[in-house]
């Protein structure tokens, strides 16, 4: 079978016009992050549809610069948490949470490409309308989500993380107060087995969550300040570093100096502020509850995302090295979302076991340019392998390579086409 082709063909399935649906079954919306994973993979063989999902996300940003994790662009009543559960007050409806900000590294790709390809006139206007709406996102984050001038990101939900139910989140989300959620239905448990999405429990703390937020209207100062679940998420502060490098870089191509200065602001303090991060006792990268101070403890598959930021260390460096031997000897596909010696790793629980391509492409792009040609090279062929046997599933056991959650995933896909570019 040709991948390349049937990979292309996931992608226009779930093009809803402007717009790719991770998959149509179980997320039938846009999504944030996965959007921008999803432009590289269209940049292999549609530069204009890749851009576009880029710029539709974009408008739906709102004025004062937050990009909302889902776009109801159209009405899908089965779904729940549906646009009458948020109830932001937007147009086009959206969520009133964030996710991990992945798109001004996407569209920093998706020009390098443009311009490769001698397409760089044709695609600056577009570059600079995107660039302004980057900016503005960025500066959000700078102004909302900064834990103490740290350039630290502070997620307010664990779905703005990505990595939704992630055990980093269990003792934070403890104090939730979800004696007035009410009652609900599910619709993800009645798309998928029940055994591979969160329990009942973590359920009811995002549903408090979301309650809480829009209790304040959706007033992001008001959340920053107030908001029962507030915690300084390593995946977040990783990816925002790295994309506040690209950020500036593009400032530079186009020849913004004061932007640029703001930007490289945000880095350098990103540079001085992110070690509260490490967790020198398991010898990794870690989230950390900022109304505590407590370290997760947990070495997941964002632990290995600080080559992916530009940060280099020796010590630490060898030390996340030396986790990522451990695991890689322990499966037989890296990188599972939780270490595998942890004894809540469940091979195919979200965010509890199973390996997800997005993030073994970032971590593979960063070890690669952190020169550890060996490492990269076993994240990028294990991901490959995985859905040469599989096909393009949202996560796989890192155990035996089995298929979980949704099939016909649009990110899945993607990172495949994109991956595979340089090859051809
Ligand atoms: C799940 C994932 C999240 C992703 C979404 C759509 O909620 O945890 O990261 O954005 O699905 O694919």
């Amino acid at each position: 079978m040709d991948l390349d082709a049937a990979a292309r063909d996931i992608l226009r399935a779930n093009d809803h016009g402007g717009y790719t649906v991770p998959n149509g079954r179980v997320y039938p919306f846009q999504w944030n992050w996965d959007s921008a994973f999803v432009a590289l993979g269209f940049d292999a063989f549609d530069r204009d549809r890749a851009w576009r999902e880029i710029e539709t996300l974009f408008r739906a940003q709102w004025d004062d610069g937050f990009l909302p994790h889902i776009v109801f662009w159209k009405d899908d009543p089965g779904y729940f948490p549906g646009p009458s559960v948020w109830d932001t007050g937007k147009q086009p409806v959206t969520s009133g949470i964030t996710q991990p900000p992945v798109a001004a590294t996407s569209i920093r790709k998706l020009w390098e490409s443009a311009k490769a390809a001698g397409e760089g006139e044709r695609y600056r206007s577009r570059l600079e309308a995107l660039f302004g709406k980057l900016l503005a996102w960025h500066r959000w984050f700078a102004t909302y989500r900064d834990f103490e001038d740290r350039g630290i990101v502070v997620a307010m939900h664990p779905w703005e993380t990505g990595r939704d139910n992630s055990p980093e989140w269990d003792a934070p989300g403890e104090p939730i107060d979800i004696s007035n959620v009410g009652e609900y239905v599910r619709r993800d448990t009645s798309n998928l087995d029940s055994k591979m999405r969160p329990t009942k429990l973590e359920y009811d703390r995002y549903l408090a969550l979301v309650q809480f937020g829009r209790a304040t209207g959706w007033d992001h100062a008001r959340i920053a300040a107030e908001n029962p679940f507030r915690v300084a998420d390593v995946g977040m502060s990783m990816i925002l570093l790295r994309a506040n490098r690209d950020l500036a870089a593009l400032a530079d191509e186009l020849e913004k100096p004061a932007d640029a200065a703001e930007i490289r602001q945000w880095i350098d303090r990103a540079e001085r502020g992110i070690g509260w991060l490490w967790d020198e006792e398991l010898g990794a990268w870690g989230s950390r509850d900022t109304l505590t101070g407590r370290y997760s403890g947990f070495v997941t598959s964002a632990s290995f995302l600080s080559f992916y930021a530009g940060l280099s260390d020796e010590h630490r460096d060898a030390a996340i090295s030396s986790h990522f031997d451990r695991i890689g000897s322990a499966v037989e596909f890296v990188m599972p979302s939780l270490d595998p010696d942890d004894p809540g790793f469940q091979m195919i629980r979200y965010w509890r076991g199973p390996v997800w391509a997005v993030v073994n492409y970032m971590i593979g792009t960063g070890l690669a340019e952190a020169g550890d040609g060996a490492r990269a090279e076993r994240v990028r062929n294990d991901t490959l392998e995985l859905m040469r046997r599989n096909g393009f599933y949202e996560a796989y056991s890192p155990v035996d390579g089995t298929g979980s959650g949704g099939d016909d995933f649009s990110w899945t896909a993607a990172i495949w086409l994109a991956w595979n570019r340089s090859a051809h």
